[in-house]
């Protein structure tokens, strides 16, 4: 009995000197933290009940509730972490290019599970993959896309056109193929029949699975233990298998994703392959099928500029005798273009984006330490009336005609 008493008491002294030095070491990021504009701190049970709320739907009421306007950034204490919030367009767009604040925070992006693929790596890895795949990405690549959009756009405007006078329906399901479909062909070099697909399914649900409030903590947890959640992984797994399968039999298309994962130039190993296919695929499909839905549904709401838009398309396809989708012929879709852009200012479809300082570094005059983590609400900058005025929340695409109050303030891709 005696023995099990040392023990416990060796544990706490143990358990003690470990917290000690731990407060010791981060000295400096405590002292620093104190200069910072914000909050002094949120007990771990809040910080808890907080971080339990970070789903998409409640995000607004809290960036409301704890963002302050008289400064460009809020300290904010999440637990352990020392959190600034921010929402100001300077501030974030020196975030973007600063060598210090590259990297993401991993307990912010662990819910993606990876740690081979863009999203959550940060460093050289990071740098060598962007690297590479930004060649997929050059205009001479996004000259090829228009006609496959257009191919694929046709194909599920006919599927949505059954559906009319037979009541409701979910747009996702239809702009989201287009999406899928669409990234298929261009990036995986392969054909996917969304209907038909068994990816449909599983990237829905994952997508479902996001919007938990426990996933956002639990995430890797949850696909240890979550039998449908690792069921999705392995159909992704099996999606990936037999599209590298059907690129090693025929030519991919020159710097496509899939094609500069699969060079052997480029050193990728099969983690890297698997992990970066399934992370574009959902990368691509989670934000192009929220973009489209959403611009889809402002303009069944805001029937004067749906109609304006109409205008457009009527007047532009009366004057021109070639037809041709290309993007020559795109740049005339002068209010199209604002429209895409107003509905990505509305609903960013990723609102809130991540970073870390790497190294102690000073940004807009605060000395930010160390390892704090920097949230970005691209969400609360897009709706600031200090920037875009009393009609902030108002669906008005004309406003991109003109010049932007601050260029660094519309930001619906982050840096
Ligand atoms: C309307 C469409 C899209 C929007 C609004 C959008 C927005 C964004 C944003 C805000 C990020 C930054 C995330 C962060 O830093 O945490 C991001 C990253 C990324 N997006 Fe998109 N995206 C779109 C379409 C696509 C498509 C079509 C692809 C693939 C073909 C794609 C691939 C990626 C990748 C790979 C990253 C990670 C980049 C990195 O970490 O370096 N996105 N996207």
């Amino acid at each position: 009995m005696i023995a099990f008493e040392y023990l416990i008491l060796f544990l706490l002294v143990v358990l003690l000197a470990y917290l000690i030095q731990f407060r010791w070491k981060r000295q400096r990021l405590h002292d620093l933290a104190k200069n910072l504009p914000g909050h002094d701190g949120l007990s771990i049970f809040e910080s808890i009940k907080l971080a339990t709320k970070i789903s998409r739907r409640d995000y607004i009421p809290i960036m409301s509730k704890f963002i302050k306007d008289d400064a460009p950034i809020t300290k904010l204490w999440l637990a352990n972490y020392l959190t600034i919030l921010t929402k100001d367009p300077d501030f974030i767009h020196k975030i973007f290019n600063c060598s210090k604040t590259y990297n993401k925070p991993k307990v912010f992006y662990q819910m993606f599970f990876m740690d081979h693929a863009l999203t959550p790596m940060g460093g050289d890895d990071h740098k060598r993959h962007r690297r590479i795949l930004n060649k997929a990405f050059t205009s001479a690549v996004m000259h090829n896309l228009p006609e496959i959009f257009n191919e694929k756009a046709k194909k599920i405007v006919t599927k949505m056109e059954e559906k009319v006078g037979r009541g409701e329906f979910d747009l996702m399901d239809y702009v989201g193929a287009l999406s899928l479909e669409s990234f298929g062909k261009i990036n995986l070099n392969y054909e996917i029949d969304y209907f038909q697909s068994e990816i449909y399914y599983s990237m829905k649900r994952f997508v479902e699975f996001c919007k938990l409030k426990v996933f956002v903590i639990l995430g890797i947890v949850m696909k240890k233990v979550n039998v449908e959640l690792a069921q999705i992984f392995k159909n992704f797994n099996n999606f990936i298998a037999k599209v590298i399968d059907s690129n090693k039999s025929r030519n991919s298309q020159e710097n496509s994703i899939v094609q500069l994962l699969l060079d052997p130039k480029n050193h990728f190993s099969n983690q890297e392959i698997y992990e970066e296919l399934i992370l574009t695929t959902m990368a691509s499909f989670a934000t192009s099928t929220k973009t489209l839905a959403a611009t889809l549904v402002l303009l069944a709401m805001h029937k004067d500029k749906q109609q304006k838009l109409f205008d457009e398309i009527d007047e532009i396809y009366s004057t021109e005798s070639d037809t041709k989708f290309s993007n020559d012929f795109l740049q005339k879709f002068i209010y199209l273009d604002a429209v895409l852009k107003e509905s990505m200012r509305i609903f960013p479809a990723i609102p809130i984006i991540g970073r870390e300082a790497s190294e102690e570094v000073e940004i807009e005059g605060y000395l930010i330490p160390k390892g704090t983590v920097i949230l970005i609400s691209i969400f609360a900058m897009h709706r600031d009336k200090k920037i875009w005025g009393d009609d902030a929340d108002a669906f008005k695409p004309e406003r991109f005609f003109e010049e932007l109050t601050n260029p660094h303030a519309f930001v619906p891709f982050a840096g």
